[in-house]
């Protein structure tokens, strides 16, 4: 197979297909308190699948920073990331089936070079709301693939059919990962197979009644990871031996002066690696995320932690300038996707200092408090709720237990440790999970009010406090929205109910929302707002609020000002420095 730039080349070919190259979209989702981060390319164009027009057009490609929490724990072996790139075309109700499958394949044995008989695919074997997709079989079966099975919605229904949303029947491609002979008959168990590329046919949406409608356009949406088709083109089952993340190996090496062929630190470097990629991908988010014990924040506090740990393990000097060096490789080699990166590189190292220099004294809290339990142990093991505290309480992994352990003639229960740790862990996947389920960014009638009072807020908070204000940030749910903002100081009382009374004076002014296309340069030009300017392409949608307000915005809106009610200020508070936040509802 060729040894070409996968990303390179995938935005290349569908640019050739008619489609345009759009910027990813920030990892933190925007205005959805349903996700902590964006899971797929996907997510943050659930509104343009819905229907709303998308100022770029009908085809969309680019490649989106994902991140996904279910997999922290399995972190350390050699095909799991947390974050991790996708690579997705969409349709927004313009080609369907026929030419999805046709530039996959044309893509993947073209342009790629895979050899046809090592390509299967998976089709939808039919429920109650849609038929088998013979349509996409003979479409695979046209281009010579024979290797296809029908299978049922646990497998090719995306999402799947709990999540609210946009979703739909999907064809999976596999790839036979093996130096043996491929078989004539596909069988989708045999891990040789693996998933490289799932086409969605999006038509349908779920709705929060549990029914699923027709959305407006047929969609079709794509996803295929970087990290384990360049592990694939380049020939190892290892990912982190791959172009992705040889040189992230190689400095730790460098630093730890061991090796990677040396199974007993491949783990710990593959931690490592994994982790100082995410960190500097949330932290140099423009949604400027830092360490806390609370959602994003508290993954990002994690990562940093069990990255420390490893690093210990690997006996490196963590006082020495080792996660700084590791950063700056991260950021150097992505900053020409996402320049964010470069621009946030002072906070994001910044971050990790001071997150480490915070860990380091956790860590000695927790070897003291190793040194006293152990005084006090009945018997010569560490019973499974000591292992747990020094677990989550002062971030312990078993392994440091169990090494501190032995230097003692201790023992550890380890087989309760895990059970207690597999409890614990089937806790917050739930929670995870129940931060999934509100739905891909749904937008009721509600939080579509709420998306128009920031606006106005915004403009308001200008005209009280000044032109020095802008938005850092907000959240919305049916019931209320939070807006964070730039400004100093604390706001009065009088500044307060000054904001309050000029939103309820435009909301009574009863203004029409207007919705316009134009050069994003032109808009800027405009005076329009925007927070996170690099993610938008050269056409923007931009929405205009008679000349109180206007501002870059993926939408949606209300049609006029009058439809919000009445605006309230609940709350007033600091954000983070030099961030303000405010909690306020319509009534
Ligand atoms: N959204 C689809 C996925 O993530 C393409 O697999």
């Amino acid at each position: 197979m060729k040894n070409i730039d996968l990303k390179e080349a995938y935005l290349k070919f569908f640019e050739s297909k008619g489609h345009k190259v759009i910027p990813s979209a920030p990892i933190i989702p925007e205005n959805d308190p349903t996700c902590l981060f964006n899971t797929a390319g996907m997510q943050p164009l659930v509104p343009y699948l819905k229907g709303e027009p998308h100022p770029e057009g009908k085809r969309l490609v680019d490649v989106q920073k994902c991140f996904r929490t279910n997999d922290l724990d399995s972190i350390g072996d050699t095909t799991h990331h947390t974050f991790f790139e996708m690579l997705g075309n969409w349709s927004l109700g313009d080609y369907f089936k026929k030419e999805s499958i046709n530039w996959s394949f044309e893509f993947l044995t073209k342009v790629l070079e895979i050899p046809i008989d090592k390509i299967a695919v998976t089709v939808f074997k039919g429920n109650n709301i849609v038929p088998a997709d013979e349509e996409s079989a003979s479409i695979w079966k046209s281009l010579g693939i024979n290797k296809i099975a029908y299978l049922g919605e646990e497998h090719n229904w995306w999402p799947n059919m709990e999540l609210l949303g946009p979703c739909g029947p999907d064809t999976e491609i596999f790839y036979w990962r093996s130096t043996e002979k491929t078989p004539d008959v596909f069988d989708p168990e045999n891990e040789n197979w693996v998933e490289i590329w799932n086409n969605v046919f999006m038509q349908y949406n779920h709705e929060n009644d549990g029914k699923f409608t027709a959305l407006k356009n047929k969609n079709v949406d794509t996803g295929l990871g970087v990290e384990r088709v360049t592990a694939i083109l380049e020939g190892y089952t290892d990912n982190y031996k791959s172009s992705v993340w040889k040189d992230v190996i190689n400095k730790i090496e460098e630093i730890s002066k061991l090796s990677y062929e040396d199974k007993e630190n491949a783990r710990s470097m593959r931690i490592i690696a994994d982790h100082i990629r995410a960190v500097v991908m949330i932290s140099g988010d423009e949604a400027g995320i830092k360490p806390s014990n609370t959602d994003q924040g508290y993954i990002l506090r994690r990562l940093i932690r069990r990255m420390i740990r490893y690093a210990k393990k690997l006996n490196i000097d963590i006082n020495s300038n080792w996660e700084e060096e590791l950063a700056l490789l991260i950021i150097n080699k992505y900053s020409k996707y996402y320049n964010e990166l470069e621009k946030n590189k002072n906070s994001i190292l910044e971050t990790l200092k001071t997150e480490k220099i915070k860990f380091s004294k956790t860590l000695e809290h927790g070897l003291k408090e190793f040194e006293k339990v152990i005084k006090n142990i009945e018997g010569d093991t560490i019973n499974k709720d000591i292992a747990f505290r020094l677990y989550d309480t002062f971030g312990f992994p078993i392994e440091l237990t169990e090494e501190l352990a032995k230097e003692r003639n201790l023992k550890v229960d380890t087989q309760g440790f895990k059970e207690k740790f597999a409890e614990h862990q089937e806790k917050s996947r739930q929670g995870a999970t129940g931060k999934f389920k509100g739905g891909l960014a749904s937008t009721g009638e509600m939080e579509t009010k709420y998306h128009t009072a920031t606006h106005l807020l915004n403009a308001a908070l200008k005209k009280v406090l000044g032109e020095h204000v802008h938005q850092k940030g907000s959240n919305i749910t049916a019931e209320r929205m939070r807006f964070d903002f730039s400004h100093p100081t604390k706001m009065t009382d009088e500044e307060k109910k000054k904001t309050e009374d000029l939103v309820n004076e435009y909301i009574k002014m009863a203004i029409p929302v207007e919705r316009l296309e134009m050069k994003k340069e032109e808009a800027l030009k405009m005076g329009a707002e925007a927070m996170f300017i690099d993610k938008y392409g050269e056409i923007v949608t931009v929405y205009k609020i008679g000349n109180i307000s206007i501002e870059l915005c993926g939408g949606p809106h209300v049609k006029n000002t009058s439809e919000l009610g009445h605006f309230r200020i609940k709350k007033e508070e600091s954000s983070s420095a030099g961030v303000r936040r405010i909690k306020a509802i319509l009534e």
